[in-house]
């Protein structure tokens, strides 16, 4: 699976929430801008190349 291909989807969980995976992620778009999850995510790639790459 390329996770990649996955980031807007990724990015939108945070940012709206999601319960579809047995848990309830809060949606944290208050308090995080898109620019921040991505951020968050360039930074997880950053320190393991085998994430989202
Ligand atoms: C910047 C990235 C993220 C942050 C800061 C974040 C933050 C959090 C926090 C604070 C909770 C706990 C909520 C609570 O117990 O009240 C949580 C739960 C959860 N998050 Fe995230 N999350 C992030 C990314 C993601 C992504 C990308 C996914 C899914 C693709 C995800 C899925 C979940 C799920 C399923 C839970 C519920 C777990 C459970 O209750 O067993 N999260 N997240």
């Amino acid at each position: 699976m390329n996770l990649f291909g996955m980031k807007t989807e990724l990015i939108n969980s945070v940012l709206d929430g999601d319960s579809d995976q047995g848990g309830v992620m809060p949606a944290l778009k208050s308090t995080l801008s898109k620019a921040d999850v991505n951020d968050i995510f360039e930074y997880i790639k950053s320190i393991n190349g085998r994430v989202m790459k």
